[in-house]
């Protein structure tokens, strides 16, 4: 009753940004992402009915009560499904600097979901498995699929959750997107994004404009991904950026997730739009610049984000491939 799965993380281009049920973690918008080559979690599930309690491991070291907490949820849901009682010992690690704060969840989330169901000898197809992944982690549904992806946010009167999916998007033939990331410094913890977008959600005079600006933003990327329309896309992805955290910043108190290298940023990516080169901003629940760019120009890109000042590292990203288990027994 062991199985081991690696799970690319996702950086999403049209974001999510609240919740509308916080119990099944039914988003309150959809989203649209894409799967980023290299960043990588792998998660090894074992069951194990000597346990006394489910025990996980973060990155080498012991994980924290909460953290535990969230795994633990998940696993309860496979318990329950495959009549499963033991209690598990989960192994996870990131091969990406846990330091640099880069999105995880997604990744973590999407790994543990098909390690568990794998290792408790269920069988389910992606998209259950995404329902699934997206009880831990609403970016996690994502990543069970590579390239771009599109979350649905699923049905009002869907009293179980099942309606609120990802799926593959078929993108131009020839197209070479890249995802350039800045990895700045973190001097202050950040506000996880369940926080933030709860806080959000509940103070925000602009978290009404935000979520009217999703729908609209959805289908335009998704046009623009299947006839490889960068320049579309590019600016659809800055405006659902900048719109999501505009309704953070206007949270009482405010959520601020830009440090002064991640506005830097922004104007570093502006100039080279200007000056011809295609490139658009985005920015998560963290202080980390990225970039979206083509192949061609990823290098360029990267190179003008490495001179701004606290940007420690840059990473060139293709889209990356879907979720796979490495090792399994059941
Ligand atoms: O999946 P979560 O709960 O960590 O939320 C993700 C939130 C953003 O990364 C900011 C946006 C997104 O759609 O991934």
């Amino acid at each position: 009753m062991r199985a081991v799965a690696v799970a690319n993380t996702n950086i999403a281009l049209v974001k999510y940004w609240g919740k509308r049920d916080t119990r099944l973690n039914l988003p309150a918008v959809g989203s649209l992402s894409l799967t980023l080559e290299g960043l990588t979690t792998r998660t090894e599930v074992r069951f194990d009915a000597s346990l006394g309690a489910d025990r996980l491991r973060l990155n080498g070291a012991p994980a924290d009560e909460r953290a535990l907490g969230r795994v633990s949820r998940l696993l309860d849901l496979v318990r329950s499904e495959a009549g499963v009682t033991a209690k598990a010992e989960v192994t996870s690690a990131n091969d990406f600097p846990t330091a640099a704060g880069l999105a995880s969840s997604a990744s973590a989330f999407a790994a543990l979901a098909l390690a568990a169901t794998r290792a408790a000898g269920l069988s389910i197809d992606e998209r259950a498995l995404s329902v699934l992944a997206r009880r831990g982690s609403g970016s996690a549904a994502r990543s069970i699929f590579g390239g771009f992806v599109r979350m649905h946010r699923g049905d009002d009167h869907d009293a179980t959750g099942t309606s609120a999916f990802a799926e593959p998007l078929v993108a131009a033939a020839g197209w070479q997107p890249c995802l350039v990331v800045g990895v700045t410094s973190q001097k202050a913890k950040e506000t996880l994004s369940t926080d933030g977008m709860t806080h959000t959600a509940e103070t925000s005079p602009y978290y009404s404009a935000w979520i009217g600006t999703s729908e609209a933003d959805l289908a335009v990327a998704e046009r623009a991904i299947a006839t490889g329309d960068i320049e579309t896309l590019g600016r659809v992805t800055e405006a659902s950026c900048f719109a999501m955290h505009a309704s953070a910043l206007a949270a009482r108190p405010a959520v601020v997730y830009f440090r002064g290298a991640t506005i830097d940023g922004y104007h570093a990516i502006a100039e080279l739009r200007k000056s011809g080169t295609p490139a658009w901003f985005t920015c998560d629940a963290g202080p980390h610049v990225k970039a979206l760019t083509d192949l061609e120009n990823a290098e360029k890109v990267a190179a003008r984000l490495a001179e701004v000042p606290g940007v420690l590292s840059t990473r060139i990203c293709r889209p990356g491939p879907a979720v796979r288990i490495v090792e399994g027994t059941s």
